[in-house]
C-alpha cells in the first residue's frame, strides 16, 4: 500500500483545495491530509483564517478523499509524521516547488500542479474589509497601525487626534480633527485618547453605531462601564477592552493551567509592570499630555488577578507616591487585594522601576513569568522538587496586538463578543481606577 501524505490550512475549501487533494490521492492507496492548527499559522504569518480549525478540519473530511486527517502544530512535524505513519509520498501544490527537497531524505517528495486562479486569499479578499478608526494621540497607536497590516480584511481608515501625523507609519493616513468626520467613514474605531475621554469617546461612537475596541480602562466608574456595554449590546455591536496581555497563547495557557489545579489551590497573585520611558519624572515634562502608572499599567497587571480570584475581592488598599497631585499622575503605587481565599498585590510605576514579573503562588508550586511578563511568550512551573518543574514556550507575534486585531474583527462578524477580558473585569477595572481617583483607602509615600 502507497501512503501519501499532504499538508495545507485549507481556508474557506475551494475547488483548488479539492482538485489538489485528488490529485494527491491519485498518487497512492491512502491519504492522509494535515490541517495547519491555527497557533501554528500564527507562527508562520498567516493571521485571522476565517474558520477555525474544527471547521476547517470538517471541510476536509467533508469532501471524502482523506483517508485520515491530522493536525500539524509544530516546525519539524512532518519529519516525525512521515516516519511514524511510515509515508511512502510527501506532496503539496507547485506554489511550494523546492522548499520541501530536504524531506527527499525520508520518502519521495512530489510538487503536483496548483490550480490557476483561486486562493483562500482571493476567497477572503471578496469580502469587504472592516474599516477601524483610530481616536486618540498616544504613542501606541503607531504599533497598532504596524499590527493591523498582518491581519487579514482590516483596514486603518483614518485617524482622529489633535495634531496631526507626525510619525512616518502614520503619515499616509486620512487625519481629521473632527471625529464626526472619522465616524461616517469607519466601521468600527480603537480607542486611546486620555484615559478620562474613553467613556465620552466610546459613548458617540456607540451612539454613531460604530463597534468598539478601547483602551483599558473603559470609563471611570463600574456605572459608566456598564451603561457603554448596555448601550453597544442594545445597539448589537461589539465592545472591547483592548489589553494586549489577554491575547497571547502562553497567557492564556498558564491562566488555564493555574485554574486547572497544576499548582494546586491558588493562594497568591503577584504582578509588577514598571517603565520610566515616558519620563515623567524628569523636571519640566508635560504631564497634562501622560498617561498615569494606575491607567497605563494598572488593568494589564489585574488581569490575571481577576481572572484567578475573580471580581469580588473583600478589601484593597492603594499605597501611592505622587508625582504630582495636581494632574493626578501617581510615580508609583502598590495595591494590595483580599479575597476571602487568597491575596493579590500589583505594583505599578512610571516613575520607579521593578522587576516586571508575574508570581502566581499556590499550595503545591508556583507559575513564574520572567518580565516582561505582560508580553508573555514564555513561564515555568516550579515545585519544591526541581526535577518536576516544567517550561513553557509559546511564540508571541506583535505583542498579542494582532490577535487581539482578529479577535475584534472575528467578534464583528460572528456578532459574539469574543473578548478574552469580560465584561465584569472590565467594569471592576474601572472601579478600581474609580477608587484610586477618589483615593479611596489609600496611604500616601512621601
Ligand atoms: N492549492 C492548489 N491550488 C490552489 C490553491 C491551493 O493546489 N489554487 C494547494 C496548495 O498548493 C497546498 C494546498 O492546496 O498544497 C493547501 O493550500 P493552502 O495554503 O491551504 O491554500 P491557499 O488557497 O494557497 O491559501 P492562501 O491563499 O491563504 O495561501
Amino acid at each position: 500500500m502507497t501512503k501519501v501524505i499532504t499538508y495545507g490550512t485549507y481556508d474557506m475549501l475551494h475547488y483548488g483545495h479539492v482538485k489538489l487533494l485528488e490529485r494527491a490521492k491519485a498518487l497512492g492507496d491512502y491519504l492522509i491530509v494535515g490541517v495547519t492548527s491555527d497557533d501554528y499559522d500564527k507562527t508562520r504569518g498567516k493571521i485571522n483564517n476565517q474558520q477555525s480549525l474544527m471547521e476547517r478540519i470538517a471541510a476536509v473530511k467533508a469532501t471524502g478523499i482523506a483517508d485520515e486527517i491530522i493536525v500539524e502544530e509544530y516546525d519539524g512535524q512532518k519529519i516525525d509524521d512521515i516516519r511514524r505513519l511510515g509515508v511512502d509520498i510527501f506532496t503539496v501544490g507547485s506554489d511550494w516547488t523546492g522548499t520541501f527537497d530536504y524531506l527527499n531524505e525520508y520518502c519521495k517528495v512530489v510538487y503536483l500542479p496548483r490550480t490557476e486562479g483561486v486562493s483562500s486569499t482571493e476567497v477572503r479578499a471578496e469580502k469587504r474589509k472592516l474599516r477601524i478608526g483610530l481616536v486618540g494621540t498616544a504613542v501606541f497607536r503607531t504599533k497598532f497601525v504596524k499590527e493591523a497590516r498582518y491581519v487579514n480584511g482590516v483596514e486603518i481608515a483614518g485617524i482622529c487626534a489633535s495634531k496631526p501625523n507626525e510619525e512616518t507609519e502614520l503619515k499616509d493616513l486620512f487625519y481629521t480633527d473632527d471625529f464626526d468626520q472619522l465616524l461616517n467613514c469607519v466601521d468600527a474605531v480603537y480607542i486611546i485618547s486620555k484615559p478620562e475621554n474613553h467613556y465620552s469617546d466610546c459613548k458617540k461612537a456607540l451612539l454613531a453605531g460604530k463597534h468598539v475596541l478601547c483602551e483599558s480602562p473603559i470609563a471611570y466608574s463600574i456605572e459608566q462601564c456598564r451603561e457603554l456595554y448596555k448601550l453597544a449590546k442594545e445597539r448589537d455591536l461589539i465592545l472591547m477592552d483592548a489589553i494586549k496581555t489577554a491575547y497571547s497563547t502562553a497567557y492564556e495557557r498558564l491562566i488555564l493551567m493555574a485554574k486547572g489545579g497544576k499548582i494546586g489551590n491558588v493562594i497568591s497573585v503577584d504582578s509588577v509592570c514598571t517603565s520610566l520611558r515616558d519620563g515623567i519624572s524628569i523636571e519640566g515634562t508635560d504631564l497634562s499630555m501622560k498617561w498615569n502608572s494606575m491607567c497605563g499599567w494598572a488593568p494589564a497587571a489585574m488581569l490575571p488577578i481577576f481572572q484567578m480570584f475573580g471580581t469580588e475581592y473583600t478589601d484593597k488598599t492603594f499605597y501611592t507616591k505622587f508625582q504630582s497631585k495636581k494632574d493626578n499622575i501617581d510615580a508609583f503605587t502598590k495595591i494590595n487585594f483580599v479575597y476571602p481565599s487568597g491575596v493579590a498585590s500589583v505594583k505599578v510605576a512610571k516613575g520607579a522601576k521593578s522587576e516586571g514579573e508575574l508570581i502566581i503562588t499556590g499550595t503545591k508550586g508556583y507559575i513564574y513569568v520572567p518580565a516582561p511578563w505582560w508580553k508573555t511568550d514564555y513561564f515555568e512551573v516550579r515545585y519544591e522538587n526541581p526535577e518536576e518543574n516544567k517550561r513553557f514556550f509559546y511564540q508571541l507575534d506583535g505583542e498579542g496586538i494582532r490577535y487581539e486585531i482578529v479577535a475584534f474583527s472575528k467578534a464583528i462578524e460572528s456578532k459574539r463578543n469574543m473578548s478574552y477580558i469580560s465584561e465584569k473585569i472590565s467594569e471592576a477595572i474601572s472601579g478600581v481606577i474609580d477608587d484610586f481617583n477618589n483615593r479611596k483607602n489609600m496611604i500616601e509615600i512621601q
